[in-house]
């Protein structure tokens, strides 16, 4: 039986370090957690969700896969009610209002024993923003395509003393790893601003998109 992974999830997993315990918050059909239990690569999960439904069927999927014995399943808030003792946070399929709603109560985080793996699906600038102005450094981020969409995995880390992102940079920031997919991605994102320029001239977007094209035109519209 073959583990129905997406290449969304495959790109959260391969930021996972070798030997991590990881917490999947949000963790759905598990299928993440489970990924990361056969190939090997984590040494535990837990796995949360704040509905009984999702966290029923990662429990099932866990237990057709044969890692059930393996895993914490945990019935969460954020990480409010899960154990403390993981190395690696991974959040993935969220926007980013409830990215920083976890993030923001749960101070205990802010340490360099965790490391976070955020993969948002709206409002990336913003969660951006967040995690700049609160100590958060985006030590990487990857662009991938699966199917139709582009999307963004970031690695990040507490890191107070790190440079804050210009508004540019929470549009598109400087630790982006090149690739294919991050031109496209770039593109994608300042069609995105000129398009809320042109119908809302906004003294912010209007900032954004000038930084975005003074940064990286020259090396992407060649
Ligand atoms: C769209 S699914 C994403 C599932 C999986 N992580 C993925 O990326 O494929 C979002 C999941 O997050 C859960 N969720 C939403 N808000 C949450 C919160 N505050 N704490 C824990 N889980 C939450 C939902 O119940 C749902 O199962």
């Amino acid at each position: 039986m073959k583990l129905p992974l997406s290449d969304r999830l495959l790109a959260c997993c391969a930021l996972v370090a070798p030997g991590d315990r990881v917490a999947d918050v949000g963790c759905d059909h598990g299928h993440l957690g489970i990924h990361l239990l056969q190939s090997g690569v984590a040494r535990s999960v837990i796995e949360a969700d704040i509905n009984r439904g999702p966290l029923q069927s990662a429990r099932n999927n866990a237990a057709k896969f044969g890692v059930k014995e393996r895993m914490t399943f945990c019935l969460s808030d954020g990480v409010r009610s899960i154990p403390r003792d993981f190395d690696t946070l991974v959040c993935a399929g969220m926007g980013a209002d409830t990215m920083i709603s976890i993030l923001s109560a749960a101070p205990w985080l802010r340490s360099s024993r965790y490391r976070l793996i955020l993969q948002c699906q709206s409002k990336t600038p913003s969660l951006r923003r967040y995690l700049s102005d609160n100590g958060w450094y985006l030590r990487q981020e990857r662009v991938l395509r699966d199917g139709r969409f582009l999307y963004t995995v970031m690695e990040v880390l507490w890191q107070p003393e790190a440079p804050s992102l210009t508004l540019g940079q929470t549009y598109y920031p400087p630790t982006i790893c090149p690739s294919p997919e991050a031109e496209s991605y770039y593109r994608w994102v300042r069609e995105g601003l000129r398009i809320a320029v042109a119908h809302r001239p906004d003294g912010e977007n209007q900032a954004a998109l000038a930084e975005l094209e003074e940064w990286y035109g020259k090396e992407y519209d060649q």
